[in-house]
């Protein structure tokens, strides 16, 4: 079966390309390593563990791989319980569903759309095993409630931070709250290799088993080091390593961490005063930040009065050649999600801003013209 691409004028996303990524790769094959933690790769670590303050950082190939490693650090084994958001992307609670685990769906707040966390409490069973809250948009769960009472039932709290690098709650980063979090740098994202993310570790008792877990499950690491003589299987694990290409890549986009976040606050500042009266008018809600948080300008999302009026807009932006997308199905609707028991009306927020939300195109080579144009496209949509 073939799929047809249609090309945007403007698309939804462009990956970003911030300058010095090209030298950067050249620089990885002239140091002649090209598998993964070369040069490039440490210093990834080092800029996240020094800029975030985090017991230490391991790159991975993908955010679902760093959920992956989270579980079994964790252990998790089949009958566990793992509380999420039910408006999230699939990895949050697959990584954990993979270990056996079953998965539990809590309702999101209306205003962030992140957990709830008044709803957390009465969802912890004996058999609940972990807490994995997702900073939607990068910006930040309410996270002194959640560990309050992940604290109080001994659970640990592993952040799903995909959209979230550089936010803060309350002035600390997102990625430093629990044990573990979890980084994205898919090219969607606002650092990105393609595809890659992170694993970041709080709690350093994790440390030594996850350099294991990501090897293979073995202790290459310590023979790199000098710390033994011969590497051997000693644990459970796969490869969750990238090449050090992709980290070459990244640490480009690292460097230029001031002028990728300052176009993404430029286009987000954008979109919100110029959509505002409109919205105010149509009853569209804009996305809200709470004084307490700092986001990431990850994305701008809309959350239309209605299906019908949402997918009106996305078909007229089609029509001037603009492509907007909305985001999350339940999850708890899913196939998957209904056989673990999933039922419309268990999450109502969820279900209904499922139906509802829509993201604009935001990406740093979005130009001012074609923002604008993008804004007076909306302006102009007859079934609103
Ligand atoms: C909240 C969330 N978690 C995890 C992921 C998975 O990220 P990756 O594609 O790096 O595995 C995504 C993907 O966009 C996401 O939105």
């Amino acid at each position: 079966m073939s799929t047809v691409r249609v090309h945007y004028k403007i698309p939804f996303n462009r990956p970003c390309f911030a300058g010095n990524e090209r030298q950067y790769i050249a620089a990885a094959i002239a140091n002649g390593q090209i598998s993964g933690d070369g040069e490039f790769s440490r210093r990834c670590h080092a800029f996240l563990e020094h800029e975030l303050g985090v017991a230490k950082a391991f790159l991975t190939t993908s955010c679902t791989h760093a959920l992956e490693m989270a579980a079994l650090l964790l252990n998790i084994k089949p009958g566990d319980e793992v509380i999420v958001p039910a408006f999230t992307f699939v990895s949050t609670i697959n990584a954990f569903v993979l270990r056996g685990a079953r998965p539990v769906f809590v309702d999101i707040r209306p205003d962030t759309l992140n957990l709830d966390e008044t709803r957390l409490e009465r969802l912890i069973t004996p058999r609940t095993k972990a807490i994995v809250p997702v900073h939607y948009a990068g910006v930040g769960c309410e996270m002194d409630a959640i560990l309050a009472i992940a604290g109080r039932h001994g659970i640990p709290v592993v952040e799903d931070n995909a959209h979230g690098l550089l936010g803060r709650y309350k002035g600390r980063w997102l990625g430093t709250f629990g044990c573990l979090a979890a980084q994205s740098f898919h090219e969607t994202k606002n650092f990105t290799c393609g595809e890659g993310g992170a694993l970041l570790i709080n709690d350093p008792r994790y440390v030594e088993r996850a350099e294991i877990l990501r090897e293979k499950g073995t202790n290459r690491s310590q023979v790199f080091r000098g710390q033994a003589d011969k590497y051997s299987w000693i644990d459970l694990g796969s490869s969750y390593l990238p090449s050090d290409l992709l980290a070459a890549f990244l640490m480009a986009q690292f460097e230029a961490r001031d002028h990728i976040q300052a176009q993404r606050q430029r286009l987000w500042e954008f979109y919100a005063a110029h959509l505002r009266d409109w919205a105010l008018r149509h009853n569209v809600i804009l996305p809200s930040i709470p004084e307490h948080c700092e986001q990431s300008y990850h994305m701008f999302y809309m959350l239309m009065p209605s299906l019908a009026a949402r997918q009106a807009l996305i078909d007229h932006l089609k029509t001037r050649s603009i492509l907007a997308v909305f985001h999350y199905l339940p999850l708890h609707l899913s196939v998957m999600g209904c056989r673990f028991g999933g039922r419309a009306g268990d999450c109502p927020v969820t279900e209904s801003v499922s139906d509802r939300l829509v993201r604009l195109p935001f990406y740093i080579a979005l130009s001012s013209a074609d923002q604008a144009r993008v804004v007076a496209a909306i302006l102009e949509c007859p079934a609103i």
